[in-house]
C-alpha cells in the first residue's frame, strides 16, 4: 500500500475549519493507503513554550476530535503517532539539516513572515522546523531501490513550501549518498480555508470565531444565530449577496441537499427570506453533521486513549528505524569496516 503521511500541531481543540480544509480529505485515505496521522508535539513547541498543560490538553483533545470525525486507528493501515515518542525523528531530522542549506530555510515563506513577526523572540527550534517537517515525512520513505512511489501528503496549501523544502532537502540528500528517500506529493484541499462566524479571512481558535467539531448544541445555536450575513442587507426583504456570505460559505461546505440550499440562496438575492430562517437551516445542517461526531467521541472517552497512540506509535518506530539504518548506511555511520 501506498504511504501517506499527514500532520497536525495540538494546540487547541479542531474546528468546522479544519475539518473543511484537512480531516475530509484524510478520511478516505484510510480506504486504499497506508496512513500515518502525526500529532506533531514538538513542533508545537515552536510557538506555545511554557504552556505544558495546553499541549498535553490539546493532545487528547485532538485525538478525540480524529476518533470523532471516524480516524479509525483500529483499521491495521491506520496509525496514529505521537511525533515526541519517536525518537528515531530527531536523529533523522539531525542528519537533514546537514545536508539542508542555511539558505532554504530563510527563503521558506512561513519562516520568512514569522521572522519579520516575532523579530528577536524567534527559536532556533523554530528556524529548524522545516528540517523537522522533512524528517517526519521521510521517515516513512520506502528504500527507492524496491518502490519508488511518492509519499503523499495531505495538507492545506500553506504547507506547499514545506513539501517543497522535503522534496529539494531529500533530492539533495540523494545526490550526496545515493537514493534513499522517496520524494512526497502533496494533496491540496479544493475547499481551502473557512471564514470565521465573523467573517473574519479563518477560523482560528485566537480569533474566537470558531466552531469546534465538539461543540454543544446550546453554543452552537448562539454561535450561528451571531454570524455575520451580508453587512449590507439591513432589512429582511431587501436582496442579498450569497458570495462572500459567511452563512452560505458553510452551507456550501456541509450541507446536504444541494437543491435546498440553491432555493434559499435564490431566495435570499430575491430578498424573499429572512436571515434568520437562512441561520435556523444552517443550524440544522450543523447540528446534523455534528450528531454523529458527537456520538463518535461519547465511545471514544471510554476507550484507552494513551495505548491508542502508542500503538500507532509503536508502528511508526519500526519504520524510522528501518529509514534510520538506510540513511546511516548511505552515509557510512553504521562504520561496516571498522566492525570487521
Ligand atoms: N506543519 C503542519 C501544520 O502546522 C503540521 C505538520 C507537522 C505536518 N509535521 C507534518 C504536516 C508533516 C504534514 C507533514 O499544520
Amino acid at each position: 500500500m501506498e504511504k501517506v503521511l499527514t500532520g497536525i500541531r495540538p494546540t487547541g481543540k479542531l474546528h468546522l475549519g479544519h475539518f473543511a480544509g484537512a480531516l475530509q480529505q484524510w478520511l478516505p485515505l484510510q480506504q486504499t493507503h497506508e496512513c500515518f496521522f502525526l500529532m506533531a508535539d514538538v513542533q508545537a513547541l515552536t510557538t506555545h513554550i511554557g504552556k505544558p498543560a495546553l499541549i498535553e490538553e490539546s493532545v487528547r483533545d485532538v485525538l478525540l476530535d480524529w476518533l470523532s470525525v471516524g480516524l479509525d486507528p483500529f483499521r491495521a493501515n491506520v496509525h496514529l503517532v505521537l511525533q515526541s515518542h519517536v525518537r528515531e525523528l530527531f536523529e533523522l531530522t539531525e542528519l537533514l539539516s546537514m545536508v539542508t542549506p542555511h539558505s532554504w530555510i530563510l527563503s521558506n515563506p512561513t519562516i520568512k513572515t514569522e521572522l519579520q513577526k516575532l523579530k528577536g523572540l524567534i527559536s532556533s527550534g523554530f528556524m529548524h522546523y522545516i528540517v523537522s517537517q522533512a524528517g517526519d515525512i521521510g521517515f516513512v520513505s520506502p528504500d527507492p531501490r524496491v518502490d519508488s512511489s511518492p509519499i503523499l501528503v495531505p495538507v492545506g496549501d500553506d504547507q506547499e513550501a514545506h513539501l517543497r523544502d522535503y522534496n529539494r532537502i531529500v533530492a539533495r540528500f540523494n545526490e550526496l549518498y545515493g537514493p534513499t528517500f522517496v520524494p512526497c506529493k502533496g494533496l491540496y484541499a479544493t475547499m481551502g480555508r473557512l471564514v470565521g462566524i465573523e467573517g473574519g479571512e479563518k477560523m482560528s481558535k485566537s480569533a474566537g470565531n470558531s466552531i469546534y467539531l465538539s461543540e454543544p448544541v446550546a453554543s452552537l445555536r448562539k454561535k450561528v444565530n451571531s454570524m455575520y450575513t451580508d453587512p449590507k442587507r439591513i432589512h429582511a426583504d431587501t436582496p442579498g449577496t450569497v458570495e462572500g456570505n459567511p452563512v452560505f460559505i458553510y452551507l456550501d461546505a456541509f450541507a446536504r441537499n444541494l437543491s435546498e440550499v440553491e432555493e434559499l440562496k435564490r431566495r435570499y438575492r430575491a430578498g424573499t427570506v429572512r436571515d434568520v430562517e437562512v441561520k435556523d437551516y444552517l443550524f440544522q445542517v450543523l447540528n446534523s453533521f455534528l450528531t454523529p461526531i458527537r456520538e463518535r467521541r461519547e465511545a471514544a472517552e471510554r476507550t484507552n486513549l494513551y495505548n491508542v497512540l502508542m500503538d500507532g506509535t509503536a508502528k511508526a518506530q519500526v519504520l524510522a528505524s528501518e529509514t534510520i539504518q538506510r540513511v546511516e548506511a548511505a552515509m557510512h555511520l553504521d562504520y561496516k569496516t571498522l566492525r570487521r
